[in-house]
């Protein structure tokens, strides 16, 4: 039963990649392990307390972006657009709800995939499949999939500075609630959800006006001017996640400092394999991901092999099931786990159950779809009276054409050739989104 970081490397393991030069990996690995954490275990621990709170409904998750974070568009605007769009989110979410909003981007290492296959074949030529930058290439050649260690060090740096930029804009004056107006985004703003956004804007501005008039502004009240925004990814690939695994000196207790939490997918879960191996060992707030193959007792075991104090704000289940089994699967594991006694933080997945396939090939995800699921998951909380703490979503800040549906911005099939830039799963562009938040604002409100 002891724990190390690296005692997950005698089970057995899926969705991994086999390097072709040990010893290169091992050279990685070892430079990995000397470069500072990306966080600090104490915020780690602040992100706990607040997941605690959502857990009894004191406050509400909203955990988003890309599916998958790329080299290739590693910019400023794309990380700014998704920062702006989570305010905004934020913005709406809180005014609705009435609580905190506790903002979790999956951003600064969300890098790795598990895939459905081993391998890809495309007209009759069969290679490895692409499963995130932090692991190869995405193009379609042989030189492009072979996993390449060195892209560790790539993701590390990219994560480091996605993250330098999300605390600047966190810190420094963007997020201040002054600027509820900026944060609308240029292709949303004229159209009537941006107008609908504008007018939530205007009341927040009448607020900031009379909190001013009492002598409460944002130069001396620092929750109106600043915010923060936790990072957080699928830790798949745990060669990489073992190099930044640290022991804090505070508690001297283990931390994976890539991320202030941590998530585990929905294909790597098995209680007997090395991912729960490794998770049980960390301190962070982590999140399993509860898709329809999940069983009762199962879940039990794997709520027990995770949080085995029973600690709240700990664990998040991300539930996935897809609009049309949510209903079939979700009230039985939830009874169960309210009858245990375990504590842990809902969310809702609307977007893995729920891929399609165009008939001109696209991976797509519909907004109805979307929607119903967040529905039902909401309804199904409030028949067993526990509580819906909180959504996952794969978003991105940028106008991209991935997802069909939604009122704002009613994409059809033939539409998603003009922009369709996912690495990987189709995500809801800014529009989508915001229109979901708006949506998800009634549900809870009703
Ligand atoms: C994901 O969140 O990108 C993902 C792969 O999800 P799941 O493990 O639920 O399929
Ligand atoms: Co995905």
């Amino acid at each position: 039963m002891s724990w190390t970081p690296s005692s997950w490397r005698t089970f057995p393991i899926k969705q991994q990649p086999t390097y072709p030069d040990q010893e290169a990996l091992k050279k990685v690995e070892k430079e990995l392990s000397a470069y500072p954490p990306l966080i600090f275990a104490g915020e780690a621990r602040t992100l706990k307390e607040k997941l605690a709170q959502v857990g009894r409904g004191e406050a509400f998750l909203l955990q988003g972006g890309d599916c998958a974070e790329s080299f290739a568009n590693f910019n400023s605007p794309n990380i700014k657009n998704l920062f702006k769009l989570m305010l905004q989110m934020n913005m709406v979410l809180m005014y609705s709800t009435g609580k905190p909003i506790v903002k979790v981007g999956r951003i600064a290492g969300q890098f790795a995939k598990p895939r459905s296959s081993d391998f890809e074949e495309i007209d009759g030529v069969k290679l490895p499949s692409y499963r995130g930058d932090i692991i190869n290439g995405m193009d379609f050649t042989s030189e492009a999939r072979v996993p390449n260690p060195e892209n560790m060090i790539k993701a590390y740096n990219q994560a480091a500075a996605t993250m330098n930029l999300v605390r600047a804009f966190a810190r420094g004056g963007l997020a201040d609630l002054n600027r509820v107006h900026q944060w609308n985004l240029d292709f949303i703003k004229d159209n009537p959800l941006g107008q609908k956004y504008d007018e939530l804007s205007k009341k927040i501005d009448n607020s900031m006006k009379f909190m001013a008039a009492c002598g409460l502004t944002s130069d001396i009240t620092p929750q109106l001017h600043q915010t923060t925004l936790f990072t957080s990814h699928e830790a798949l690939l745990l060669n990489y996640e073992e190099a930044l695994t640290r022991e804090d000196e505070t508690d001297q207790k283990w931390y994976d400092c890539s991320a202030h939490m941590l998530w585990i997918g929905d294909r790597t879960r098995n209680l007997t394999e090395a991912h729960i191996e490794y998770f049980r060992g960390i301190q962070n707030p982590i999140g399993c991901k509860v898709g329809p193959s999940m069983g009762e007792d199962e879940l039990i075991e794997l709520i027990d092999a995770l949080n085995p104090e029973n600690e709240e704000g700990r664990l998040n289940l991300i539930v996935r099931m897809g609009a049309s089994k949510i209903q079939e699967f979700f009230p039985k594991l939830l009874k169960r786990v309210r009858d245990e006694g375990r504590h842990v933080v809902w969310s809702c997945d609307p977007m893995h159950g729920n891929v399609e396939k165009t008939s001109n090939g696209f991976k797509t995800r519909n907004f109805d779809n979307i929607l119903s699921e967040v529905e039902q998951f909401f309804a199904i909380h409030k028949e067993m009276g526990t509580v819906a703490g909180g959504i996952h979503l794969e978003m991105t800040g940028n106008n991209v054409t991935e997802c069909t549906g939604s009122k704002s911005c009613p994409l059809t099939e033939n539409d998603l050739t003009s922009r369709y830039h996912t690495q990987c799963d189709p995500r809801l562009n800014a529009s989508q989104a915001l229109e979901l938040s708006f949506m998800l604002g009634d549900i809870i409100k009703n």
